[in-house]
C-alpha cells in the first residue's frame, strides 16, 4: 500500500440538530481544526481516528474520510477531478468499490450518471498506479465511494463505518417505535446527568435510554461490540485497531456504581429490554420493571427522568396520551429535585404535564418533528 500523502479529514455525519453534540465528542476525543456544517463535522485526524472515531461518537450516524472537494460543471470535470485524488493510498488492487450518490441545486443532476463517472475515474487512477491493464478484480475489502453535489460543489468520501453507527450490536429486539441509539445517547447528553445519580425511563420500550445511560455512566465505547468497513482496509494495519480497542477497554470504568432504571406498561417491551441490556453486557447493572407510569414513585429526593412517552399521533390515541403527561406532571410536582426530560412531538405537552418547561430543543426523531422538554430540578 502506498504512504499518505498528507493528513487525513474525517467527516462525522450528524442528524439535524444533533451537529453541537458530535462536534464536543470530536473536541473530547483530542480532534482538532473542527468544523460545523449542516449534518456535518469535519476535523482534522490521522489514521487512528478512524478507529477512535467509529468506536466513540455516540452521537454521530457515520464516519467518512473525506477524499477530496471541488466544483464540476460537466462530466469530464468531474471525470478528471476525481482521477487526479490519490485513490490508490487508500483503496487497494482488489478492492470492491461500490458508489452511492446524491445531487441537489447543480449541474449535474443525473446521479446514475455522476456515480458511474466517479467509478470509471477511480477505476481509471487504480489502473494507472498499479500499471494494470485489465479489469480490476473487485473481489477483496469492500470501498463505499460517495459523491456528494451541492450547488455544483462536489465532494468525495470513502466511508469508514459500514452500517450506520446506531447499530451498536446489542439490539436483537425491538418494539413499536424504537429510538434510534445515537439519539437516545443524545437525549442523555443533553442532560447534565452525572452517574451518581439515579436516572429512570418510565416509558422505556426496547431499552434504549437506560442502555445508552449506562454505556456513558461507565465510559464504555459503544462501538465496542461490532465491526467497522475500514476494520478490513490494508491501510489500516490491525494494530491501529488492536490499540483503539485497548484505549477503549483502559478507560471503561465498570467499577462505577449505576442507578438505572427501565419501566414500561408492556410485559414483553420490560423482557426485550432485558435481553438487549444482556447482549449489551450490561446485564445486572439496570433494573427493569413493569409499570404503568401512574405508578411511578421516585425512590430518591433526587434524579433524573428521561423519556420518550407515546406521542398520540393518531386521534384516537390522544386522550390516553394525554392522561399519561398529566398523571407523569402531578407525580414529579412533588419532587421539585428531579430534573425531567421528555420528547415528544405533542404540541401541548406542557399544559398537560402542568408546567412550563426551563428549556426547550427541537429535534428531530426520523422525520417527526419533536420538542425535548427539559424540566431543571431545584437544587
Ligand atoms: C415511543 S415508545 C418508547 C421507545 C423507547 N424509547 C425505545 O427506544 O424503544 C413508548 C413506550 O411507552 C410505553 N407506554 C405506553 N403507555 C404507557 C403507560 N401508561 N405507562 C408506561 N409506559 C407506557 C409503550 O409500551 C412504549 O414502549
Amino acid at each position: 500500500m502506498e504512504t499518505l500523502s498528507q493528513p487525513i479529514k474525517l467527516i462525522a455525519t450528524a442528524a439535524m440538530g444533533l451537529e453541537s453534540l458530535v462536534k464536543n465528542e470530536v473536541i473530547k476525543l483530542g480532534y482538532e481544526n473542527v468544523q460545523t456544517e449542516n449534518g456535518r463535522i469535519i476535523y482534522d485526524a490521522d489514521l487512528s481516528g478512524i478507529a477512535r472515531s467509529n468506536l466513540w461518537l455516540r452521537t454521530a450516524d457515520r464516519v467518512k474520510l473525506l477524499m477530496g472537494e471541488f466544483e464540476a460543471y460537466s462530466f469530464e470535470e468531474l471525470f478528471e477531478q476525481t482521477k487526479a485524488l490519490p485513490w490508490e493510498e487508500w483503496i487497494s488492487k482488489d478492492g470492491f468499490i461500490h458508489v452511492v450518490g446524491k445531487s441537489h441545486k447543480s449541474k449535474l443532476y443525473s446521479v446514475p450518471d455522476c456515480q458511474s463517472i466517479v467509478k470509471k475515474a477511480i477505476v481509471s487512477r487504480l489502473q494507472q498506479a498499479h500499471n494494470l491493464q485489465s479489469r480490476l478484480k473487485e473481489t477483496g475489502a469492500r470501498y463505499k465511494v460517495e459523491v456528494a453535489i451541492l450547488k455544483d460543489k462536489v465532494t468525495l468520501s470513502l466511508d469508514t463505518s459500514g452500517s450506520g453507527l446506531h447499530k451498536r450490536g446489542y439490539r436483537v429486539g425491538q418494539g413499536d417505535a424504537p429510538l434510534k441509539e445515537t439519539l437516545a445517547a443524545a437525549l442523555v447528553q443533553l442532560t447534565n446527568w452525572t452517574p451518581d445519580y439515579p436516572l429512570v425511563d418510565p416509558f422505556t420500550g426496547s431499552g434504549t435510554i437506560p442502555i445508552e445511560a449506562a454505556l456513558i455512566g461507565q465510559n464504555i465505547a459503544p462501538g465496542f461490540n461490532r465491526e467497522f468497513s475500514a476494520e478490513e482496509w490494508d491501510v489500516i494495519p490491525s494494530n491501529v485497531w488492536e490499540k483503539a480497542l485497548e484505549e477503549a477497554e483502559d478507560l471503561a470504568n465498570y467499577e462505577q456504581p449505576l442507578d438505572i432504571t427501565g419501566s414500561d406498561i408492556s410485559h414483553e417491551a420490560v423482557e426485550m429490554s432485558k435481553q438487549n441490556a444482556m447482549e449489551a453486557g450490561l446485564a445486572d447493572l439496570i433494573s427493569w420493571k413493569q409499570m404503568q407510569v401512574k405508578d411511578f414513585v421516585p425512590k430518591s429526593e433526587k434524579g433524573y427522568l428521561i423519556g420518550n412517552p407515546p406521542y398520540g399521533e393518531r386521534l384516537s390515541d390522544q386522550q390516553t396520551v394525554e392522561e399519561i403527561y398529566k398523571n407523569l406532571g402531578e407525580i414529579m410536582a412533588s419532587y421539585p429535585k428531579w430534573s425531567v426530560y421528555i420528547m415528544t412531538s405533542y404540541n401541548d405537552f406542557e399544559s398537560k404535564f402542568g408546567k412550563k418547561a426551563t428549556k426547550k430543543r427541537k429535534l428531530f426523531n426520523g422525520f417527526i418533528k419533536t420538542d425535548y422538554y427539559q424540566y431543571f430540578g431545584k437544587k
